[in-house]
């Protein structure tokens, strides 16, 4: 399939520009300038006017929930929430049921996932059963089609076996994902310990994550091997990694945009949708996250989509910890940072970046790279509405906001994955 978008805004990390772009064989033919076509029935033509195309998000925080809690998500119903919010590459993390710590379970979600028409890039466990069980065998996961190690959902308590993670990671290009957390402080928290009194549950304390940052950051500074922290949301930990990076550890992280939107006046409505871990902070740690995301501090926004359903989200305490974001992250960044931020920041931070950290494709619209990609109506308004998103889970925790810019169409490998006109498209 060919298709010509003309009169487009195009854009990249490194810069915009206006022109048509001709998709061919899977791959950007031509970027930019002018093409002109004689015979229109083989081409799809898309008037881009007013419209901007984006490289693909990159999502490297989401759960999909498969094998094992397929009423919550699957990889089909998962990649159709990607397609519909822009993304044409993930990464999965591995705490399903079971865990996706065996080569069996990794090429599993392969197999199913290359029928999505979306880039499907496993993390595998760090740890058996991510529980600290003794580390997994590495080569062989990557072997079966893992792309990343990570035991998000808990953090690697042992520093043995973070350390062999952090250099074997590094020997075999899998970059490890740390989740950050100090379990014998936080275990059993639900909300930001400012609002923990007034709610009478548990509190998550700032410290609870960020002295766990510090550790890990630590230890891959003693071993020399790169690590990437996951969903930042206190101020210490914008800080501690900022000074570890000006003293040259390699070190990137993440946020999800509910950390720069919202804070944790959200939950005191006691509602669930609004529960995560790490949960919503302060004021200050939502702008000191916004100043990281300034200064180049943290390096991605990523979604850390976490379905649940409706039945075990009801009950403000006895409900798991996370919510879904595949679908609004992109049109959320673009409207709480829109102002602060240029769009080839966005890109920088949701496409580029997170396909560099990862060593994936993507991230690029350039002639001879995969046509993945977004086209974008910067100008449109939306209401989040949950009974209109196509994951299976309705924890939103943007639903009923109003959200300015919105995907029109998601296009991967040169195929329509989702049209605003047609919805999911996976032919
Ligand atoms: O909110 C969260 N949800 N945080 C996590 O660390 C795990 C995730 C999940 O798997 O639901
Ligand atoms: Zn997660």
């Amino acid at each position: 399939m060919t298709t010509l978008i003309k009169n487009v805004r195009i854009v990249n990390a490194a810069g915009s520009m206006e022109g048509d772009i001709l998709v061919q064989d899977g791959k950007f033919a031509k970027v930019g300038g002018s093409t002109d076509i004689e015979t229109q029935d083989q081409y799809e033509i898309i008037d881009g006017n007013g419209l901007c195309v984006i490289p693909g998000v990159v999502d490297m925080h989401v759960h999909l929930r498969d094998p094992g809690q397929t009423h919550k998500e699957d990889i089909i119903s998962g990649c159709a929430a990607a397609a519909a919010g822009g993304v044409t590459s993930l990464v999965c993390m591995p705490n399903t049921s079971p865990v996706a710590d065996t080569p069996e379970i990794v090429s599993y979600i392969k197999q199913k996932a290359a029928e999505t028409g979306i880039n499907v890039y496993p993390a595998a466990a760090i740890t058996f059963g991510i529980s600290g069980g003794g580390c997994c065998d590495y080569a062989a996961l990557k072997l079966a089609g893992a792309a990343a190690l990570s035991d998000d959902g808990r953090p690697v308590e042992n520093d043995e076996m973070l350390v062999t993670a952090l250099l074997e990671g590094h020997r075999l290009r899998l970059p490890v994902l740390c989740h950050c957390e100090d379990l014998k402080q936080a275990a059993g928290g639900k909300v930001h310990e400012s609002v923990s009194e007034s709610l009478e549950v548990k509190g998550l304390s700032s410290s609870s994550e960020y002295r766990d940052i510090d550790r890990t950051i630590k230890l891959a500074e003693s071993c020399g091997a790169p690590v990437h922290i996951c969903h930042v949301s206190t101020k210490e930990s914008v800080d501690i990694i900022r000074k570890a990076k000006a003293r040259g550890v390699r070190v990137t992280c993440e946020t999800a945009p509910h950390y720069f939107a919202y804070t944790c006046e959200k939950v005191l409505s006691r509602d669930a949708d609004y529960r995560m871990n790490p949960p919503l902070r302060d004021e200050a740690d939502r702008l000191a996250v916004i100043e990281g995301l300034l200064d180049g501090t943290i390096d991605v926004i990523a979604t850390d989509h976490a379905p649940h359903s409706p039945d075990e989200k009801c009950d403000f305490t006895a409900a798991p910890n996370g919510v879904i974001g595949m679908e609004t992250s992109l049109s959320a960044t673009l409207t709480f940072m829109g102002e602060r931020l240029s769009l080839e920041d966005i890109v920088r931070l949701m496409s580029y970046n997170p396909a560099k950290i990862m060593g994936i494709e993507g991230g690029e619209i350039k002639e001879g790279a995969a046509a993945d990609f977004a086209l974008v109506d910067l100008n449109e308004k939306w209401i989040v509405d949950v009974d209109k998103l196509h994951g299976k889970s309705k924890n939103a925790v943007f639903k009923g906001a109003e959200l300015t810019g919105r995907v029109k169409a998601t296009y991967c490998a040169g195929k329509p994955v989702y049209t605003s006109e047609f919805g999911i498209r996976n032919s």
